[in-house]
């Protein structure tokens, strides 16, 4: 039997491949008159994780399995430690095996490593246990459970091959130099409702089937919180140029990457849970300034950003 993940993620690319959403958005397009962005050119070759059959059947195989499947159904899975509507493979695409989408191939080889986010060596355990605190705006599974156990098998499994310590190609969310005149929040709300809102909601709340997100909210009570990386617009640049609209990535300016990112990130999000004496200006001071671009803390259009929503 095939697990449930194969049929939704085919649901999802027969959703956007469909001529009712091709139509529809070549109906936003010219309502926008976004301008054409220069597809970019890639020709980097990347690393290539072993594939699906060279699994073996024994209790190894099984424990990779069952990392894949939690890395894929995070909430079902993990209900524990998730408290958003997310799964790791939401912003780790094609099950962790995506290029510049913050690969497991890349990152398991990197570990240990010193982190500036909490001032100390990490192991790739302490790592993981970052996501589900911010990404999946959680709490970290104990080191030793099972379900860090079988990510960590999964992630060994996919760098079969890799070598340890080098950074490969495609690591991480590679991102677009911030454009020379800065973004622009009011273009990428425009950037966002032609290209973004159709599967992720006007109000970027997501889509559900069910009690499962097919597709997931960027924003609002569900969604990663003000402590994650994704919170960046930087990263959520790099992000978004590689792999959105879902299927058509590398088809946005760095301009257009950076405007619909900040458009993303101004709007409210759970709250970051290192929030010092619950005030968002020492928050700010200690965990905000100097994380790369963002906006929590800052005052756009008289409203303080970072107030958190539950
Ligand atoms: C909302 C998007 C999002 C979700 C959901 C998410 N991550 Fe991440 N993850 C990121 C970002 C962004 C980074 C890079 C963060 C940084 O640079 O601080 C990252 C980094 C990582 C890394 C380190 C990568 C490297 O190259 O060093 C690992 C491992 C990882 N995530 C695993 C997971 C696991 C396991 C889950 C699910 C429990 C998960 N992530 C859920 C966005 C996400
Ligand atoms: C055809 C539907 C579709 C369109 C259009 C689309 N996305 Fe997505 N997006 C998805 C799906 C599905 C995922 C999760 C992928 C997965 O789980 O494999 C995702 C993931 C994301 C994520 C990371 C997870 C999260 O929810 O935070 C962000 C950020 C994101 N998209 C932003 C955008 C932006 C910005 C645009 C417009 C430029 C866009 N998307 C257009 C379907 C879409």
């Amino acid at each position: 039997m095939k697990p449930i993940y194969i049929n939704l993620a085919v649901a999802i690319f027969l959703a956007a491949a469909t001529p009712a959403f091709a139509a529809e958005k070549s109906k936003l397009d010219d309502q926008t008159q976004l301008p054409k962005a220069p597809a970019k050119v890639n020709n980097t070759s990347y690393f290539k994780p072993p594939l699906e059959s060279e699994l073996q059947g024994n209790a190894f195989g099984e424990l990779v399995r069952r990392g894949e499947a939690i890395f894929v159904n995070t909430k079902a899975l993990a209900p524990d430690y998730v408290g958003n509507g997310m799964a790791c493979v939401n912003c780790h695409l094609d099950r962790g095996r995506k290029a510049n989408s913050g690969p497991l191939w890349s990152a398991y080889t990197m570990y240990p490593a010193y982190r500036k986010k909490s001032n100390k060596v990490n192991t790739y355990t302490e790592r993981m246990q970052g996501c589900f605190q911010f990404s999946m705006n959680g709490t970290a599974p104990p080191a030793d459970s099972e379900i860090l156990t079988a990510l960590t098998a999964y992630s060994y499994w996919l760098s079969t091959g890799a070598p340890t310590g080098k950074s490969l190609p495609g690591r991480g969310f590679d991102e677009p130099p911030p454009p020379p005149g800065g973004f622009d929040i009011a273009r990428g709300k425009v950037v966002y409702d032609a290209q973004c809102a159709l599967c992720h909601g006007e109000q970027g709340a997501g889509k559900k089937v069910g009690s499962t997100y097919v597709f997931p909210p960027v924003w609002g009570k569900d969604s990663y919180n003000w402590g994650a990386g994704m919170h960046r617009v930087n990263t959520a640049a790099g992000f978004i140029q590689h792999n959105m609209p879902l299927g058509r990535g590398e088809t946005m300016s760095d301009q257009q990457a950076w405007d619909v990112a900040a458009f993303i990130n101004m709007h409210e999000r759970p709250q970051d849970p290192r929030i010092v004496n619950g005030d968002i200006e020492l928050t700010r001071k200690r965990f905000h300034d100097g994380d790369g671009t963002n906006l929590y803390g800052t005052v756009i259009d008289g409203v303080l950003i970072g107030q958190g929503i539950k």
